[in-house]
């Protein structure tokens, strides 16, 4: 048996950050997060952004290897646009609670019911449930592409009822509802954060549309991550509530050091409780292990691959090149 020695530790965060930029030299890789990351590893992206920013980038990206600091879904779009490519992902455990409340099997069946409606999926969903949908939206886009719909076609929209709710509220449009929803937004307390809102009484609420209506009631604005953090920017408040995983606080304090961002309370004021607990299984150490090991890999059949692409190639060409509006926050800070 080895006995640990005292006050033995891992290799540092600056041994780890030297160990990566030398690989992703080394294998040609581009490393991609998503605003819920842990800052070191936004930090040290080449590219942080939203769901559609970060889909766009993988489309797009001239590098052998994408290592994408995410969760599962969003790897798994990254290889659906770039078959050529390695794609992988720190943890292969980080899935997501959307895609976890929508079976592909129950998916299609669900569907089958509903013969006359076109099927609009929320990106937060597995590749199988892709190969069901007819258009992929994202919370940065789906405004956009159901106003390009017609008006009598009828729509379902899944997983995310919280996100479907507040869309037939903007749109006006009837629409079914699959019944998912997001363990993080899901955790916000409406009391604790009127009491918040009492005790900063200018400060704006800014909500993710996956957030539940009694939030979103409260919210002075409610976009994607990306359009959340150019509110914050454009603003000339001074103090904001943040009713998203706190890591998007991150490049809030980076862009404007001078304002100040305050997560939106959980339930009983506990804090923590809306931190993604899978975006949360990322580190540094296992960024580190993966560019090395080019392993936990993404793999998807090339049948399945064709047709999850349909709706996510029917989702770029519908959605607007500003759709997403992505301030500056490209990571690397070497
Ligand atoms: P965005 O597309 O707004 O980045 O949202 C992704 C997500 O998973 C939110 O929980
Ligand atoms: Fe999924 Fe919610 Fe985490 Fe986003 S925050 S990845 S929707 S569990």
């Amino acid at each position: 048996m080895s006995i640990p020695l005292t006050g033995q530790t891992g290799p540092s965060d600056a041994d780890l950050i030297a160990e990566i930029n030398l690989l992703r030299k080394a294998k040609n890789a581009v490393i991609l997060a998503h605003y819920y990351q842990d800052g070191k590893i936004q930090d040290l992206a080449d590219f942080v952004g939203d769901s559609l920013d970060l889909s766009r980038k993988a489309a797009s990206t001239d590098a052998d290897v994408i290592v994408f600091c995410g969760v599962r879904f969003m790897a798994e779009v990254a290889k659906i646009l770039s078959p050529e490519k390695t794609v992988v992902l720190p943890d292969m455990e980080a899935g997501c609670s959307l895609e976890d409340s929508c079976p592909a099997d129950d998916f299609a069946a669900f569907r089958a019911r509903h013969p006359d409606h076109i099927s609009l999926t929320y990106i937060n969903c597995s590749a199988a449930v892709k190969t069901h949908s007819d258009i992929i939206i994202t919370s940065s886009n789906a405004r956009h592409i159901i106003d390009q719909i017609p008006k009598d076609q009828p729509i379902l929209l899944a997983p995310d009822q919280h996100l479907g709710g507040y869309l037939a509220k903007e749109t006006g449009r009837d629409m079914v509802l699959w019944p998912g929803s997001c363990i993080v937004h899901e955790r916000f307390s409406e009391k604790e954060l009127i009491k918040l809102k009492t005790e900063n009484p200018g400060a704006p609420i800014a909500a993710h549309p996956e957030c539940p209506a009694h939030i979103l009631n409260h919210a002075d604005h409610v976009g994607s991550t990306s359009s959340i953090l150019k509110f914050v920017l454009e603003s000339e408040a001074e103090t904001f509530i943040i009713a998203t995983e706190p890591g998007i606080i991150h490049q809030m304090q980076k862009s404007s050091p001078d304002k100040k961002f305050i997560g939106a309370p959980g339930m009983d004021g506990e804090c923590n409780c809306n931190q993604c607990p899978f975006m949360a299984l990322n580190t540094l150490e296992k960024l580190r292990d993966c560019l090395r090991d080019l392993s936990p890999v993404i793999e998807i059949n090339e049948q399945d691959r064709l047709a999850a692409k349909a709706p996510l190639d029917r989702m770029l060409e519908m959605s607007p090149t500003m759709a997403s509006n992505r301030p500056p926050t490209s990571g690397r800070a070497y």
